[in-house]
C-alpha cells in the first residue's frame, strides 16, 4: 500500500486536496470526479430520467447532423477535435453520418485519460472502420496547441462541461481557445440553458441516488489514492440551485463534528456538523448570456442549435473579424 500511495503525494491531485480542505469554505475540484469509478457513475447519470442534458443534446445532434455537416465541411480535409470526448457516445452520431458521406476528416478525441483515449479509439475503429482517428491525451489547451496548423480545426466542447468553470475561468478558457484558432475554424459549445428551477435541481438530485454516489466517490478516491479515512456515511449530498446566478451547486455536508486524517499529506481535517465541502458548480445560461460570452472572448455566433424543449443549445462560434 505504501508503495502505491507514495508517488501520489506530490501529484496535482494531492496538492489540490490539501488546498481545498485547509481553506474556508472547504472545496474539492470537480475535475477529480472522473476516476474509473467516477466515469462509470457519470455514464449512469447520463441515463437517469432526471438528467435531461444528455437527451437534449443527443436530439440536437441527431436532428442537425446534416446541417452541421454543411457548416463544418468545406470540401477540404479538417480535424474534428472533441474536447473531453469520453466514450464519444454523442459525437458518434456525427462521425457515422460523415463517414457514410465519405467526408474527408480526422477525428481527434481529446481526453486527459490515456485509458479513455485508447478505449474510444479501439471501440470506434471497430464500429466505424473507415474513420481516421488521432487521439490526444492531454489537458485541453496543451492539446489544442499541439495540433499542427494546416487542416481546418472544428472544435467541439459538448456536454455542458463549460458550466463547471467559474465566470472568470470561462472567459479565460474561451480566449485561450480563440488564440489557437484561425478565421476559418469553428468552435461548438454545449450550454445547458436556464429553465424551470425544479427541472434543473432534479437533474442533480436524482431519486435513485446515483449523483449522491458520484459526489461521495470523490471522498472515496481521496481514501484510496491518498490514504485518508473519510467515512462516507458521515456525509450528506446537498445540491442547490441559485436562480439569480444560474448556478447548480453541489456540496457534501458533514452530518456531525468529525476529524478526518490524511496521514500521507500530513493533514487532519476538522469538520463541524452541517459544514459543507463544495464539490461542483454547474452553470446555466440564457441565450443572452451566451451572446455576451462570445462577444467578450472574441467570437461571433454562427448559429444556436436547440432541442424541441429549448433546454439546451449547441452554440456554433467563429472568430470575430
Ligand atoms: C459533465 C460537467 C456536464 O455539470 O451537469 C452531472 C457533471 N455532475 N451530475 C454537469 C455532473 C452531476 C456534468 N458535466
Amino acid at each position: 500500500m505504501a508503495k502505491l500511495i507514495s508517488p501520489l503525494i506530490n501529484s496535482e491531485f494531492a496538492k489540490d486536496v490539501v488546498q481545498g480542505l485547509t481553506t474556508n469554505p472547504k472545496y474539492l475540484r470537480s475535475k477529480y470526479f472522473y476516476d474509473y469509478k467516477g466515469d462509470q457513475l457519470f455514464q449512469q447519470i447520463m441515463n437517469l430520467p432526471e438528467y435531461y442534458l444528455t437527451d437534449s443534446e443527443l436530439e440536437i445532434l441527431e436532428n442537425n447532423k446534416e446541417k452541421l455537416l454543411k457548416i463544418m465541411d468545406s470540401g477540404e480535409d479538417f480535424n474534428l477535435i472533441d474536447l473531453g470526448a469520453g466514450d464519444a457516445f454523442k459525437t458518434r452520431i456525427l462521425l457515422k453520418h460523415y463517414v457514410n458521406q465519405s467526408i474527408k476528416f480526422t477525428y481527434v478525441p481529446v481526453d486527459i485519460s490515456q485509458n479513455a483515449i485508447q478505449r474510444v479509439t479501439e471501440e470506434l475503429q471497430h464500429l466505424i472502420p473507415d474513420l481516421k482517428i488521432e487521439g490526444i491525451s492531454k489537458e485541453y489547451l496543451p492539446a489544442l496547441d499541439s495540433i499542427p496548423n494546416g487542416a481546418r480545426k472544428i472544435i467541439l466542447f459538448l456536454g455542458a462541461s463549460i458550466g463547471n468553470f467559474s465566470p472568470q475561468e470561462t472567459i479565460l478558457f474561451l480566449k485561450r481557445i480563440n488564440q489557437t484558432m484561425h478565421k476559418e475554424d469553428l468552435l461548438t459549445i454545449g450550454f445547458d440553458l436556464k429553465k424551470d428551477p425544479d427541472i434543473i435541481l432534479n437533474a442533480y438530485n436524482d431519486k435513485s441516488g446515483v449523483t449522491k454516489e458520484f459526489n461521495l466517490n470523490l471522498l472515496n478516491r481521496i481514501n484510496t489514492e491518498l490514504g485518508a479515512n473519510f467515512n462516507l456515511n458521515s456525509f450528506e449530498h446537498s445540491p442547490r440551485y441559485d436562480i439569480e446566478k444560474g448556478e447548480a451547486r453541489s456540496a457534501l455536508i458533514s452530518k456531525k463534528n468529525q476529524m478526518v486524517e490524511i496521514p500521507t499529506l500530513k493533514i487532519s481535517v476538522s469538520l463541524k456538523k452541517g459544514e459543507p465541502i463544495h464539490t461542483e458548480i454547474s452553470r446555466k445560461f440564457s441565450l443572452q448570456d451566451i451572446k455576451g460570452l462570445a462577444e467578450v472572448s472574441g467570437y461571433e455566433i454562427v448559429e444556436n442549435l436547440m432541442d424541441s424543449k429549448n433546454y439546451f443549445t449547441d452554440s456554433i462560434w467563429k472568430k470575430a473579424d
